[in-house]
């Protein structure tokens, strides 16, 4: 059977809080959304006039955004890579990773992160949420949980718009009807 596409475009509710702040700091420019996922943030903006680049390491999931953002006459570009290996020689006005960067290996984060912050113009932003230790249990397992400060500790050279590092319930979908809860940290930053 043919699996039910989730369209996000459709429920503002689930467009991140973090996104939804990008507009406060910018009206247009370049995107790149670092771990893309089904896109319901790379939906939001492309439908802002942002030019979206939809990044993202599994193909299914591109193929579902893909799905979306033709029904929704969106226009999006698409990257099937890893972040880690993904190499450019463009350089956006803002990089997105939300809920992404802690799938990477702990040898990965660093080198990555230093990556994004390349692929960003000057005055651009980069805004990041990922998990942090403080999710403790099998279940909150992930490849690189980042420790408190982590984060705006490789943004030290930016300024620091916003941080935080909060409980929070991140989001709900047709998998996840009660909105999961998650320690995260967050960060928007600008390149000086
Ligand atoms: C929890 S989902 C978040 C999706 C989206 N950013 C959002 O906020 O809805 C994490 C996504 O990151 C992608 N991802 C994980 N590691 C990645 C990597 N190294 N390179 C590219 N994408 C990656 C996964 O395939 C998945 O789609």
């Amino acid at each position: 059977m043919k699996e039910k596409v989730i369209d996000y475009t459709k429920n503002s509710f689930i467009i991140s809080d973090a996104t939804k702040k990008i507009l406060k700091y910018k009206k247009s420019g370049s995107v790149l959304d670092v771990g893309t996922g089904t896109g319901r943030n790379a939906l939001f903006l492309a439908k802002k006039r942002f030019d979206v680049t939809a990044l993202d390491s599994i193909k299914k999931n591109l193929s579902k955004l893909k799905e979306v953002a033709s029904k929704q006459r969106v226009i999006l570009h698409y990257k099937h890579a890893n972040i880690a290996t993904f190499k450019t020689s463009k350089k956006y006005d803002i990089v997105l990773a939300l809920v992404s960067l802690h799938f990477l290996k702990n040898s990965q984060v660093s080198k990555t992160i230093k990556k994004i912050k390349n692929y960003t113009k000057r005055g651009g932003l980069n805004i990041i949420t990922v998990h942090t230790k403080q999710n403790k249990g099998k279940s909150h397992s992930r490849p690189h949980l980042f420790k408190k400060n982590e984060l705006k500790n490789y943004y030290r050279d930016w300024k620091i718009l916003e941080c935080k590092e909060v409980w929070g319930h991140l989001f709900k979908t047709e998998k996840y009807p009660i909105p999961v809860r998650k320690h995260r940290a967050q960060l928007i930053a600008k390149k000086i």
